[in-house]
């Protein structure tokens, strides 16, 4: 099967219209309109640019998508949220659901990150569903069960045929926006890992499961981390704001 990477740029909560144009049509000038074969680009801008950054994305062939939703599907009395068929009706064909800034802030449990990634899936949205421990569980060597934990939350609600349709990202809390990049080594031992566990349940699956490396991913790291045989691409936050890193990043796996 040839690898087909994605490179998502989530944003988090940066930046202005103003910004975002600019940011926006470097990245269209920079990304070759045949460039789908090899890599896609997804943008995950804030809720309330995603209308207007769709609209400037037009004829090219980055996607566009949402950093979270709400966990309810449907419509309703839920004050301050966004469904999934909005972001479908905005354009969005992915949402990252589970970030560990969400983990950690905003009270997300295992169990909320996977209702969440079923009422992507039931909305049409592809969900990016982010994985990792933290710098203490990694020295007290509990990485592989907190990733376990954390995958298997999704893959006994949503049934692991629901892999077809949704990426995983690794994305250690210890390497997010420090500079401090897991190696190589480290990031592949992990998705091979992940790509093990669900191979457990079902093989096919598991093989065609894009699983993406974030944590500090920067021009200079990306190519050694994509030749890593489970490594899929990147979730980049901080560099995917500066359209010659991101575009750097992007050329590494295009
Ligand atoms: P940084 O690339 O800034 O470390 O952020 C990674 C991340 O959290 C992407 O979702």
């Amino acid at each position: 099967m040839t690898r087909k990477f994605l490179i998502a740029g989530n944003w988090k909560m940066n930046g202005s219209l103003s910004d975002s144009r600019q940011l926006v049509a470097a990245l269209c000038a920079g990304v070759p309109t045949t460039a789908g074969a090899k890599a896609t680009m997804l943008l995950c801008p804030p809720y309330v640019y995603l209308p207007t950054v769709r609209d400037w994305l037009q004829g090219s062939p980055i996607a566009l998508g949402a950093q979270s939703l709400a966990d309810k599907d449907g419509s309703g009395a839920y004050t301050g949220e966004i469904s999934g068929a909005m972001l479908r009706d905005v354009g969005c064909s992915y949402a990252i659901v589970g970030h560990s800034e969400r983990r950690a802030l905003y009270g997300e449990t295992d169990a909320i990150v996977a209702t969440k990634f079923q009422v992507a899936q039931r909305a049409g949205l592809t969900p990016i569903v982010c994985v990792g421990e933290t710098l203490e569980q990694r020295e007290a060597g509990q990485t592989r069960s907190v990733i376990s934990a954390q995958v298997t939350a999704v893959v006994e609600a949503a049934g692991v045929q629901a892999l077809a349709k949704a990426v995983v990202a690794y994305e250690p809390v210890w390497a997010i926006g420090t500079g401090r990049t897991a190696t190589p080594e480290q990031a592949q031992e992990v998705h091979a890992f992940i790509r093990g566990m669900v191979a457990a349940r079902d093989a096919t699956i598991a093989a065609g499961l894009s699983i993406l490396y974030g944590g500090s991913v920067k021009g200079a790291n990306a190519r050694n981390l994509f030749a890593m045989a489970d490594i899929d691409g990147g979730l980049v936050g901080g560099a995917s704001l500066v359209a010659a890193d991101f575009l750097e990043i992007f050329r590494a796996a295009a």
